[in-house]
C-alpha cells in the first residue's frame, strides 16, 4: 500500500529530502500512521525513526529548517524534538533500536537496530506501522505484523509475544486499555490474558503516568469500556482499590443491593454524555466510594448506606494524593460534588421547603449545574418508567432552583452584615459572640426568616445581640 497521497503535509517531503541528502533512511512511525489510516485526527506530533543516529539527524533537520532554536535533545532517551510553533506541530526523531521503545527510560539507549528491530519492540501492531520517506519507495506502508488487518478488525495486539511486550514496559497494559476505550477496539484474548498475568508489574510505573492514562480513559465518550477492562484484568484493584471495592452484590434475607461498581461506571458514561468536565467525571467515578464502609442491613429498612457521601468525600484527598492528581480547587470541587450528591434527590418531594432549596443553592454555589448533571447521571435503573419518573423529579428540582435563585440570590451569598459592623455596633473586642451573630444572620437568611437584604439583616443583628446580652450603640 502506498500512502504518498495521504501524507500531504510539506514537512514530509522536506524531511525526505534532507534524509536523502544525508543518506539516512527515515520512516514515519507510530500514532501518526495509525490515526492517518483510521482517518482520525492525530494530536500534533509526528514520530520519525531513522536508521542511525536519530539525534544527529534531528540536528541537521533543525538546521535546514532554520529551527535550531526549537530543537530539544533528550540524550538519555536517544531522542530529539523540533517544535514548529507556527503549525503547532512537534517532530520527534529517534534512531531505530533493538531494545524496547521507552520514551522516559533512564537508561541510555545504546543498541542500534534495523527498522524491523524497532517495530518489534513497539507496543501494538497498530502502533508499529511505518511509512517510508526514502526515495526508492516513498509513501510505502511497512506493516510487518498486519497492523492494517488489526485496524480493520478493531483489535489491540502486541507485535511480539505479549508477556514480553508488557514486561518490557508495564505501562503498556494501561495503554492497551486506553486505546481499547478511545478507539472502541477489543484487546486480543492472548494479550488480555497476559495483562492479567502481568498486572502486578504496574507497581513499578509512576503514579503520574498511570494517572495520565486514567485521565485519557476518563475523557473518552464511554469510559466504562476502560474501567470494565481494568476491573477484569485485575489492574483496578491495584490502582484504584476504592473503586474495586464497589463490586459485588450481597444478599441477606433474600434482599440484595445493586452492584455498585457496574452502577458507578454507568454513571460515568451517563455524565460523559452531558459534560466534558474531567472533574465532574471523576466525581461520578468517586460518588459512591463511601458505600462499602457505610453499608448496613436492617430487617425493616433493608440495605442502607447512610452518610456515604460524607465518608466518600473524606476519602478523596488520599486518593488524589496517591494518584498525583491536583490537590487544589479541582480536588475540592470533586469533594463537593460527592458530598452533595444525594441532596437534590431530597428536594424532589412536593412539599419541600424553600429553605431546603436555598441551602442547596448556597452550598453548591456556581457548581449547582454540574451537581444536577451528576444526580441525573446517577439514575441507572433498567426500568424506563422509573428513569422517566426520577428525571421528571429532577426537572421539578431544577425549576425550584431557578425560582429561588431569582427570588433570593443566595448562590454566592455573602452575609449582608460584616464582622466589622458587628464589632462596631456593639463596641466589641474579638470574641465568640461575633461569630455567633454572623452565623445566626446567615442561618436566618437561608431559613427564610429574614430576606437577603441589608436592612433586615441589621435589624436581626441588633435583636440577636440583645439576646446575647450585648448593648447596641446606634451611630
Ligand atoms: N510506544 C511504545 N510503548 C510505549 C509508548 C509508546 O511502543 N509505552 C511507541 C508506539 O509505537 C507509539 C509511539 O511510541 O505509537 C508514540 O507514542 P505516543 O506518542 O505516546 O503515543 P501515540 O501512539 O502517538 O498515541 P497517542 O498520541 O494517542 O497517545
Amino acid at each position: 500500500m502506498n500512502l504518498a497521497d495521504k501524507i500531504s503535509d510539506p514537512i514530509f517531503k522536506k524531511v525526505a529530502e534532507i534524509a536523502q541528502s544525508e543518506q539516512v533512511e527515515t520512516f514515519v512511525i507510530g500514532g501518526f500512521v495509525r490515526d492517518l489510516l483510521l482517518d482520525r485526527i492525530h494530536k500534533k506530533d509526528i514520530d520519525f525513526v531513522v536508521l542511525g543516529d536519530g539525534i544527529a539527524f534531528a540536528k541537521t533537520v533543525a538546521d535546514k529548517l532554520n529551527k535550531k532554536k526549537y530543537l530539544s535533545v533528550f540524550k538519555n532517551f536517544g531522542t530529539a524534538m523540533i517544535r514548529l510553533n507556527d503549525q503547532d506541530l512537534e517532530l520527534e526523531f529517534v534512531g531505530a533500536r533493538k531494545e524496547s521503545y521507552r520514551r522516559d527510560s533512564r537508561k541510555p539507549i545504546v543498541e542500534n537496530g534495523s527498522l524491523q528491530d524497532d517495530q518489534n519492540r513497539r507496543d501494538f501492531t497498530i502502533n508499529a506501522m511505518s511509512i517510508s520517506l526514502n526515495s526508492t519507495n516513498y509513501g510505502e506502508l511497512i506493516d510487518p505484523f498486519n497492523g492494517l488487518d488489526d485496524l480493520e478488525n478493531k483489535v489491540i495486539r502486541t507485535p511480539l509475544e505479549p508477556d514480553q511486550t508488557y514486561s518490557d514496559d508495564p505501562l503498556r497494559m494501561m495503554r492497551a486499555i486506553r486505546f481499547a476505550t478511545q478507539l472502541n477496539f477489543k484487546i486480543s484474548q492472548e494479550s488480555f490474558e497476559a495483562i492479567s498475568r502481568n498486572k502486578d508489574r504496574i507497581r513499578i510505573i509512576s503514579a503520574e503516568r498511570i494517572t495520565a492514562e486514567l485521565n485519557q480513559i476518563m475523557k473518552c465518550p464511554k469510559p466504562s469500556i476502560g474501567f470494565d477492562l481494568l476491573y477484569r484484568s485485575g489492574l483496578l484493584e491495584i490502582i484504584l482499590p476504592e473503586i474495586h471495592a464497589l463490586q459485588g452484590v450481597e444478599e441477606v434475607d433474600g434482599q440484595t443491593h445493586k452492584d455498585n461498581f457496574y452502577h458507578t461506571i454507568e454513571v460515568v458514561d451517563n455524565i460523559s454524555r452531558t459534560t466534558d468536565n474531567l472533574w465532574s467525571r471523576w466525581a461520578a467515578l468517586l460518588h459512591d466510594i463511601g458505600k462499602p464502609k457505610s453499608k448496613r442491613f436492617d430487617k425493616n429498612s433493608g440495605w442502607t448506606f447512610h452518610g456515604h457521601e460524607f465518608l466518600g468525600s473524606k476519602m478523596i484527598p488520599r486518593i488524589f494524593k496517591r494518584l498525583k492528581l491536583p490537590m487544589n480547587d479541582k480536588m475540592r470541587y470533586v469533594q463537593k460534588l460527592v458530598k452533595l450528591s444525594s441532596r437534590p434527590a431530597g428536594l424532589a418531594k412536593e412539599n419541600v421547603t424553600d429553605s431546603a432549596v436555598r441551602r442547596l443553592v448556597h452550598d453548591a454555589g456556581n457548581d449547582i449545574e454540574e451537581l444536577m448533571l451528576l444526580v441525573e447521571a446517577d439514575i441507572t435503573s433498567k426500568n424506563k418508567k422509573l428513569v422517566k419518573k426520577y428525571l421528571n423529579n429532577f426537572k421539578l428540582v431544577r425549576e425550584k432552583l431557578i425560582e429561588i435563585e431569582e427570588k433570593d440570590q443566595v448562590r454566592n451569598f455573602q452575609p449582608p452584615v460584616s464582622g466589622i459592623e458587628i464589632i462596631e455596633a456593639f463596641d466589641l473586642k474579638p470574641c465568640k459572640e461575633i461569630g455567633i451573630i454572623k452565623h445566626a444572620i446567615k442561618e436566618a437568611i437561608l431559613e427564610g426568616t429574614i430576606p437577603n437584604e441589608r436592612e433586615a439583616a441589621q435589624q436581626f443583628m441588633i435583636e440577636k445581640g440583645k439576646e446575647l446580652g450585648l448593648t447596641y450603640r446606634s451611630k
